[in-house]
């Protein structure tokens, strides 16, 4: 896998930030999956400044939640909606009708998700996803375990995800046990993607990574082998285990 290592956490934002931007300056009408989460907060801010300087346009652009935790409402303040919203799209003027989240309120989620991922291909899938990595190797929420749904499902998070997303919440009792993601299959349709890592507690999983030569199910982000257009982008302290 091809991987940029930068200095810094800005640098690491920003390289990720042109990535995309570059992307919409080939095509308006970019469809986008975008994460949330600690590290991607200054691409996106970085995203909004290019916006608001004028040297991206994201008015014709197409945004979809990588996930969303159940049963959170589009305008619960930890619901990952709003976390784009917040960050991203009310900087941005992307039309309100181009973003998508799945609905986890829907009486039934798995016809949710089935709606959401024929969304997803009824705009010819993504051009571009954007991914973080879990401590536990997860892309979207597609955490460890034997088998795997290629498409948009329900997962049940795993106590280690719980705690590392606990630090968003004010009591770890607080954070849902479950979530609806993409498959692995709805990432590996995109047409490229990038995965940022920052910080020291992403070294062993970015080595992990970064040395992988087989799809272990249990290391969800190995099946990005299968792709042929991936870039890492980590700032030194992910890296720092990388020989
Ligand atoms: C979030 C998501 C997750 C996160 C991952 C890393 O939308 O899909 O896979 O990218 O849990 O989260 P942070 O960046 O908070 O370390």
């Amino acid at each position: 896998l091809n991987i940029t290592i930068t200095e810094t956490y800005d640098e690491m934002s920003a390289l990720a930030a042109q990535y995309v931007v570059r992307a919409l300056h080939e095509k308006p009408e970019l469809v986008m999956a975008l994460p949330t989460g600690g590290t991607p907060v200054g691409m996106l801010a970085e995203m909004c400044h290019l916006a608001r300087v004028g040297a991206a346009d994201f008015s014709r652009a197409f945004s979809f939640n990588i996930d969303e935790y159940i049963a959170l409402a589009k305008d619960d303040p930890q619901s990952y909606y709003r976390f784009l919203a917040h960050h991203f799209y009310q900087h941005v003027g992307i039309p309100t009708a181009n973003t998508f989240v799945p609905d986890v309120l829907a009486d039934s989620l798995s016809a949710e998700c089935d709606r959401y991922e024929r969304a997803i291909q009824n705009h010819g899938d993504f051009d571009i996803t954007v991914l973080g990595i879990g401590h536990d190797g997860h892309i979207g929420f597609n955490e460890p375990q034997s088998t795997h749904s290629p498409v948009c499902h329900v997962i049940d998070l795993n106590d280690e995800t719980i705690a590392a997303n606990a630090r968003f919440f004010s009591r770890q009792a607080d954070v849902p046990r479950q979530a609806i993601t993409l498959g692995i299959g709805t990432i590996l349709r995109s047409k490229a993607i990038v995965l940022i890592a920052s910080g020291h507690s992403k070294a062993a999983v970015m080595k992990q990574l970064h040395d992988c030569t087989r799809i272990d199910p249990l290391f969800p982000a190995s099946f990005l082998l299968l792709h042929s257009n991936v870039t890492l982008i980590c700032d030194s302290e992910a890296a720092s285990l990388i020989t």
